[in-house]
C-alpha cells in the first residue's frame, strides 16, 4: 500500500519467487526470428541513409535539428496557437518530450513568465528528462529547467520548464485547483493510463473551464503519447489530433521462435549472445518486474561476466534499475559506458517509456510486468505479474533507435504478441480507489459524478467512499471532507496507512509507527540469497519479535541506525542496506508532514502492543481469523488466506491477525503481520456505535 505517485509503490507484492536458475553453461539458446512486418521497421528504407550517421561527432544542437518535431515545428506550433487543448502522436524518439516544451518556451505562447509541467508517469523519467533539456538550454538543472517528485523538488522561481510525476500533479491541484501556476500543460504518455493520469485529464479539463469563468489567461492542454488510443482521447476532450511523421533511426525487430518457459532465464541467455558477438560500444537494455527479480539478475549476470573475464570479450558492466533505487544511483544507468566496457541494464518498467539511455542498441524484453490489481469484492490489493500490452511492448522496443540504429529481442513469439491486448487496462479501473476518492475530494471534485474517461465500477466507488466514512476522512451526502480528512490528504500515502500516523498519536507511539509506515512503503528489508537461506533465516530470528513483523522490522530499524558500520552490519544479518536507507528518507518526509500537521511526538518504548492498537485503527479491514481446521479467513469478506512463510508468525498460528500484504502465487498468501487482541476489536466495535 503506498505512495501515489510511485508507480513501484506497493501494497501488495509478488515476492521470493526466484525463479531465476540462471546457470550459465546451460547450452540452451534462444532462437529468434527476424520479424518483417511491424510499424518499426517500415520506416527502415525511408531512413536507411540515417543509419550511416554516428550521432557522437553530431553535436546536441545539430542532433535536436534532426528530429522530426523540430522538422514540423511550424505546422505544430501554429495548431497549439489555434486551439487549448490538442493531441500529438508522434513515434518514439521523434522528440516530443524534450522538444515540444522548448520550442513552447521560445515561441511566445507561454509569453516572458508562463511555466510549462510537463507530467511523467514515473520519477526516473521526470528526472533524467529534465536534466537532458537543461542540457539541451545549456542551463544548470533547477534553474530555467527543473523536476518535482516524490522527494526532491528540483525547482526554483525561474523555472519554465517543469517536469513532474502525474502523482505531483495531482497533489499541486489539491491546493491550486486552476492549475495558476501554468499558462501549458503536457500530459505525456498518456497511454499509460495510470490513476494520476486519468485525474489530470479530468482535472486540467477542469481548471481551463474555471479559468476561463474567471476570466484569467487560458490553459493549454497538450496530450501525447507514441501508441496511444487516439480515438478515445479525441472523443473526451474533443480535440484536433496531430500526428507527427517519421521516426529518428530504424529498430529491427525479432520474436522468439518458441515459447519460452523461464523468461528471466531467456532475457539473460539473449544478453550473452549479444554480448559474445556485438561490438563493445553497443549497451543492452533488459525489461524484468521486479526489484527481487533484478537483483537476482543482476548477480547471476555479474558472475557470467566474471567467468568471461579475460577470454576476449569486452568487459561488462551490470546496472539495476527500479523505483525503490535512490536517484542518483537509477542515474548511473544512464551515464555512457567507459570505451571497451559493455553495458547491461537490468529495468522494471520504469525505463518503459519517455527514457533515452545513452548508448542502448539492444533491448530484450520479456513482455511481463508487474501490475497492482484491486478485488472489490475481497477487499484485497494484489501486486501480479502478467503480460504487457503491445503499446507497452512498442514502448520497450522505442528504448532503442534512439541515437542510432538498433535491436530489439522479445523472448516471446509473434503468435504470443498478436494475443497481447492492444492498451493496458487503466489503472482507475483495477485499482482501490480509497486514495484517488480522498485526494479528488480535497480538490473540491466528487469521485461520484467526476467525469472519467473510463469511469471505475460503481462498486469500487462505493466500498471507497464508505471506507473514508469508516476511517473518519468524509462525511455527508455528496460526500465531504472532515477536517480531519484534509489532514489525511495533505500525505501521500494510501489513507488507511494515514489513519494508522494520526491514530497513533493518540496511542502514544507516533515515533514508532512513522518507523514501520515508511518502511512498509519501500521493498523488504530481507534478503535471501538462495543459497544462503538458512543463514538468513537464522540472522532474522536475532530481530523476531512473538507479537509479529511489523515490531519485527522495528527491532531491525532501531538497529540499523545505532550501527556504525551500516553496510557491514546489513551484510553479516542478510539485511538490505538500500531499501533501510529508503526507508530512512520516507521516514523523514513523513515525519516533516507529521509537524506540519501539528501531530504531537510521542514515543511507545517497549510497549509495541500500542503499536499495534494503531496499526489496527487503520488496517481494520485486513484481518484475518483462524478457523477450527487450522486455515484462515479474512475477517470482512470471507476469502481463505495462508500466511506467508517469511513471516514470524508462521508457526505459531495465533486467532486473529492483521496483515499488509497479500502476495498471489497460486494460493492467496498474507504478509508482513501483527497479533490483534479480538477485546481490542470487540472494544472498537462497541466504541464506534
Ligand atoms: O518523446 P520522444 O520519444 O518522441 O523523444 P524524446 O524523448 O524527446 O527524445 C528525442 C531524441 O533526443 C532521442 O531519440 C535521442 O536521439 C535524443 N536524446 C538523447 O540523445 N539523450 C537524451 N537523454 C534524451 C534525448
Ligand atoms: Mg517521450
Amino acid at each position: 500500500m503506498g505512495v501515489h505517485d510511485n508507480a513501484d509503490s506497493k501494497y501488495s507484492v509478488i515476492n521470493g519467487t526466484n525463479f531465476l536458475k540462471f546457470t550459465p553453461k546451460k547450452p540452451t539458446l534462444v532462437n529468434f526470428g527476424e520479424t518483417s512486418s511491424n510499424k518499426v521497421l517500415e520506416n527502415e528504407t525511408n531512413q536507411k541513409d540515417k543509419i550511416l550517421n554516428d550521432k557522437s561527432n553530431i553535436n546536441v544542437q545539430q542532433q535536436r535539428k534532426s528530429l522530426p518535431v523540430y522538422k514540423l515545428r511550424e505546422r505544430l506550433l501554429e495548431e497549439i496557437r489555434k486551439y487549448n487543448s490538442v493531441i500529438i502522436i508522434g513515434e518514439t524518439g521523434s522528440g516530443k518530450t524534450t522538444q515540444i516544451p522548448q520550442l513552447l518556451l521560445h515561441s511566445g505562447i507561454v509569453g516572458t513568465s508562463g511555466c510549462i509541467g510537463i507530467t511523467q508517469p514515473r520519477r526516473v523519467a521526470a528526472v533524467s528528462v529534465a536534466h537532458r533539456v537543461a542540457q539541451e538550454q545549456a542551463v544548470g538543472i533547477g534553474k530555467l529547467v527543473g523536476y518535482c517528485v516524490r522527494f526532491e523538488d528540483v525547482t526554483s522561481s525561474q523555472t519554465r520548464i517543469k517536469f513532474l510525476t502525474d502523482g505531483m500533479m495531482v497533489r499541486e491541484a489539491m491546493t491550486d485547483e486552476d492549475l495558476s501556476d501554468y499558462s501549458v500543460i503536457i500530459l505525456d504518455e498518456v497511454h499509460e493510463r495510470s490513476v494520476s493520469t486519468d485525474v489530470l485529464l479530468g482535472v486540467a479539463r477542469r481548471a481551463q473551464n474555471i479559468r476561463k469563468h474567471k476570466g484569467l489567461p487560458p490553459l493549454k492542454l497538450i496530450i501525447m503519447s507514441a501508441t496511444m488510443d487516439v480515438d478515445k482521447f479525441e472523443k473526451y476532450y474533443k480535440a484536433p489530433v496531430i500526428y507527427l511523421e517519421g521516426r529518428q533511426y530504424p529498430i529491427k525487430m525479432f520474436h522468439a521462435i518458441k515459447s519460452q518457459d523461464e523468461y528471466a532465464f531467456s532475457a539473460l541467455v539473449t544478453a550473452f549472445q549479444i554480448h559474445r558477438e556485438a561490438p563493445a560500444n553497443e549497451d543492452i537494455l533488459i525489461f524484468l518486474t521486479g526489484q527481487e527479480e533484478i537483483e537476482a539478475a543482476v548477480v547471476a549476470a555479474r558472475q557470467v561476466a566474471k567467468e568471461l573475464n579475460g577470454k576476449g570479450y569486452p568487459n561488462l558492466k551490470v546496472f539495476p534499475l527500479y523505483s525503490a533505487l535512490p536517484t542518483n544511483q537509477q542515474l548511473e544507468a544512464f551515464k555512457s559506458s567507459v570505451i571497451g566496457t559493455r553495458k547491461l541494464v537490468l529495468s522494471t518498467n520504469v525505463a518503459e517509456t519517455s527514457v533515452t539511455i545513452s548508448g542502448i542498441r539492444h533491448i530484450i524484453d520479456t513482455g511481463v510486468v508487474k501490475i497492482r490489481t484491486h478485488h472489490p469484492t475481497t477487499g484485497l490489493d494484489i501486486l501480479k505479474i502478467e503480460k504487457v500490452s503491445k503499446a507497452q511492448a512498442w514502448q520497450r522496443t522505442g528504448r532503442a533507435g534512439r541515437e542510432c540504429a538498433g535491436k530489439c529481442y522479445r523472448t516471446y513469439t509473434k503468435e504470443e504478441f498478436a494475443e497481447m491486448r492492444e492498451m493496458p487496462i487503466p489503472e482507475i479501473q483495477r485499482c482501490s480507489l480509497v486514495g484517488v476518492a480522498l485526494q479528488l475530494l480535497a480538490i473540491g471534485i466528487d469521485i461520484t459524478t467526476f467525469d472519467f474517461m473510463d469511469k471505475p465500477p460503481k462498486e469500487a466507488i462505493d466500498v471507497a467512499i464508505s471506507c473514508l466514512e469508516k476511517l473518519g476522512a468524509v462525511k455527508g451526502y455528496p460526500p465531504h471532507l472532515t477536517t480531519l480528512g484534509r489532514t489525511m490528504s495533505l500525505f501521500p500515502l494510501d489513507p488507511r496507512f494515514t489513519k494508522v500516523l494520526l491514530a497513533s498519536v493518540e496511542h502514544q507511539c507516533l515515533d514508532e509507527a512513522l518507523t514501520v509506515i515508511a518502511l512498509l512503503s519501500g521493498e523488504s528489508v530481507f534478503t535471501e540469497p538462495p543459497a544462503k537461506r538458512d543463514q538468513a533465516l537464522a540472522a532474522r530470528l536475532k530481530f523476531a519479535s512473538p507479537e509479529g513483523d511489523h515490531i519485527t522490522m522495528l527491532n531491525v530499524f532501531k538497529n540499523y541506525t545505532n550501527e556504525v558500520k551500516k553496510k557491514v552490519w546489513c551484510q553479516d544479518n542478510y539485511l538490505h542496506h538500500r531499501n533501510l536507507e529508503y526507508a530512512i528518507e520516507i521516514r523523514a518526509q513523513l515525519s516533516r508532514l507529521t509537524e506540519r500537521a501539528n501531530l504531537e511526538k510521542s514515543t511507545c518504548g517497549s510497549n509495541t502492543e500500542l503499536l499495534r492498537k494503531a496499526l489496527l485503527d487503520g488496517l481494520n479491514e485486513n484481518l484475518a481469523e483462524l478457523q477450527r481446521d487450522n486455515t484462515y479467513v479474512t475477517l470482512a469478506t470471507r476469502q481463505p488466506v495462508t500466511i506467508h512463510p517469511s513471516s514470524t508468525l508462521y508457526t505459531s498460528k495465533p486467532p486473529l491477525v492483521l496483515f499488509t500484504e497479500v502476495v498471489a502465487t497460486g494460493k492467496c498468501y498474507i504478509r508482513n503481520l501483527s497479533i490483534i487482541e479480538s477485546s481490542w476489536l470487540n472494544a472498537k466495535v462497541v466504541s464506534d456505535k
